[in-house]
């Protein structure tokens, strides 16, 4: 599958916001990662959906809405509305299969793409069976809440296995893995079976932005020849 590039614009300046974004769009990033925090869900905050409509008037990326919050189906629509291409929602918010399957239809009935995310400790079986309900699955390599944290590699086996299940289940899943990925083990996700890759303070606090996506791209690539 095409390897795609997710900036995450939790790294971003957020006073110059427009220009970083901008950055990202022209160095070719195919996704957008906006990452939303609830201080419930995770213990931090951050962005609401007024920024989603701010910056869809600006940018025409694909929009990678992450959902770390309870109760997810409060906020899908205005997300939706507001110009998100992609909403995730963490499997560890939802209730119980059943209710894993009405959010992704709420999702879809805006015509845009659905996600499930699981945490580093939540095991890929919990998936069994869901996996054809979604465009995406977002397998978390940090604990969800903040940038700049450590690649956890327990996750690599986790990708892998996803990866099979994705072959029977639903062989059109993307695949994304998000927290911790820099230049040097981006191959890592990638060689397990990861296509969408989030890369938050190694775009954002490079010192050339354009060039990190440029050298994220490559060695994902060069993982996958
Ligand atoms: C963490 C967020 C990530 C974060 C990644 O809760 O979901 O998207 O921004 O940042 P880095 O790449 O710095 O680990
Ligand atoms: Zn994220």
């Amino acid at each position: 599958m095409e390897i795609k590039m997710a900036p995450s614009i939790l790294a971003a300046d957020i006073v110059n916001l427009g220009r970083d974004v901008q950055m990202v769009e022209e160095a070719g990033a195919e996704y957008l990662h906006i990452d939303i925090m609830d201080g419930h869900f995770v213990p931090n905050l951050s962005f609401g959906p007024h920024l989603v409509k701010r910056l869809r008037k600006t940018s025409k990326m694909f929009f990678d809405v992450h959902l770390m919050i309870s109760e997810p189906e409060k906020y899908i629509d205005i997300f939706a509305k507001n110009g998100a291409d992609l909403i995730t929602f963490h499997y560890e918010a939802a209730e119980n299969p059943e209710a894993v399957l009405k959010l992704a239809e709420q999702i879809h009935a805006h015509g845009i793409k659905a996600g499930i995310s699981i945490k580093p400790k939540t095991s890929a079986e919990v998936l069994k069976g869901l996996l054809s309900a979604f465009e995406l699955v977002l397998i978390m390599s940090v604990e969800p809440g903040f940038g700049g944290q450590s690649y956890i590699d327990d996750v690599n086996e986790k990708i892998s296995r996803l990866a099979l299940m994705a072959k029977e289940e639903n062989p059109n899943i993307e695949i994304e893995v998000d927290g911790g990925i820099t230049a040097d083990n981006i191959h890592v996700p990638t060689a397990a079976g990861a296509n969408v890759l989030v890369a938050g303070s190694s775009v954002f606090g490079a010192e050339d932005p354009k060039a990190a996506v440029a050298l994220l791209r490559a060695n994902a690539n060069e993982a996958v020849k």
